[in-house]
Formats: C-alpha cells, sequence, structure tokens
C-alpha cells in the first residue's frame, strides 16, 4: 500500500466512468486539443481551473502559479500563452484571482516566506502603486481583498502587453482577454475587468475597471 495509491484507484474508476459515458472520449482528445480558453490562475488547490468554469479535459488550456502573475520575464507563463494563443487559437484569456490567496496575503502582512518573496516581489510592486486605494482601507482583509482585485487587473494590463497578444491582434486574430477574482467562501467568479479585445480597449479598460472597484 502506497500513500498514493486511493489516487490511482480513483484514477482508474474516473477512467472507466468517462468511457462509459462516452466510448471514444479518450480516442478523441488523444487525437487532438481545442480548448477555446485559457486560464491563468493561482495554484492555490482550492481554485481547480475546470472544475470551477465546469469544462471538461480538452477544453481549457491552465496555467498556474502562486499569486496568478503574469512577469514580462517568465518564460514559463510566456510560452504557455503563445501556444495557447498561436497554436490552438484560443479566444479567451481569463486571468483568474482569488480572495484569501496566500501570496497576496503574505505582502498585505509584509511577511517573510523565503525563497518565494523574490515571487512575490511582483505582488509587492502591485501594492506599491496602489498605494494610496489600499491605505484607504483600514481593515488588514480588506486590502487583502483589494489587492486580489487589483493584482487581476495589473496582469490583465501585463498580458494584454505581452509581444505574443500585440501580436495577435495586429493580426485581426479575435482574442479577449478578461479578468476575474474566484471566492473561496461562495465558490462564485467576479469580474473585475470587462474583456479586452484589443489594444485600443487595453487601456481604457484598464481605467475602467479600476474605477469599477469604486476608487478613484
Ligand atoms: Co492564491
Amino acid at each position: 500500500m502506497c500513500g498514493i495509491d486511493p489516487l490511482l484507484g480513483n484514477n482508474r474508476n474516473w477512467s472507466a466512468r468517462c468511457r462509459a459515458e462516452d466510448p471514444k472520449f479518450f480516442e478523441r482528445l488523444a487525437g487532438q486539443q481545442a480548448p477555446r480558453y485559457l486560464w491563468i490562475g493561482c495554484s492555490d488547490s482550492r481554485v481547480p481551473a475546470n472544475e470551477i468554469v465546469g469544462l471538461r479535459p480538452g477544453e481549457i488550456f491552465v496555467h498556474r502559479n502562486v499569486g496568478n502573475l503574469v512577469v514580462h520575464s517568465d518564460l514559463n507563463c510566456l510560452t504557455v500563452l503563445q501556444y495557447a494563443v498561436e497554436v490552438l487559437k484560443v479566444e479567451h484569456v481569463l486571468v483568474v484571482g482569488h480572495y484569501g490567496c496566500g501570496g497576496v496575503r503574505a505582502v498585505v502582512d509584509e511577511r517573510r516566506t523565503g525563497l518565494a518573496d523574490n515571487w512575490l516581489r511582483h505582488i509587492e510592486d502591485v501594492a506599491r502603486k496602489h498605494e494610496a486605494r489600499l491605505e484607504a482601507l483600514r481593515e488588514p482583509d480588506e486590502r487583502a481583498d483589494r489587492l486580489c482585485e487589483l493584482n487581476v487587473i495589473e496582469q490583465v494590463s501585463n498580458v494584454c502587453r505581452t509581444t505574443v497578444l500585440r501580436r495577435a491582434w495586429e493580426r485581426g486574430q479575435p482574442v479577449e482577454v478578461h479578468g476575474l477574482v474566484y471566492g473561496l467562501r461562495d465558490g462564485l467568479l467576479r469580474r473585475v475587468s470587462e474583456g479586452v479585445r484589443g489594444p485600443e480597449a487595453r487601456d481604457s479598460g484598464y481605467v475602467e475597471a479600476l474605477s469599477a472597484l469604486g476608487i478613484p
């Protein structure tokens, strides 16, 4: 008996169930994937991409890291983005943050976590950029929630500024970038940034998203 035996058992049952419902399911998926969506979310175990939006294998391409960050020098994220947009031709990129994010909270509490501090510096940069907006809130919980929202708005802007999205829009490829925040307490996704469909909408979308938070 090994620690992951239950998982392997679950897997056999799941595979059998999928094949019982649709005998060609795996055969079809093995041939190709054609997801319409790219999910860029947090690694948090409570925010499983497929499950939250009710999509099956093959329907959503996923990149996750701590704090759902899109950093312009992160080859991992940029490679996923390029593959999703240029090869898979996804129509929607979803940047999904979540309330109760440990990475965001560490920044709000100025808590040191070790190596991860270097990664979290990107969230710290967002906090510094929006210092006045955050200082207006007294409770650390409120500040953390607000920083989760601001972080998503900034990451949407980062996605829109990548060479991948710029080139896609120049080619006239239809691809829209959305910003969402997931609530751990109710399991619901909230929009914090309307879909951005091109470079013209990028800056106005950013300003609109910030004003929709009810802060100047
Ligand atoms: Co998180």
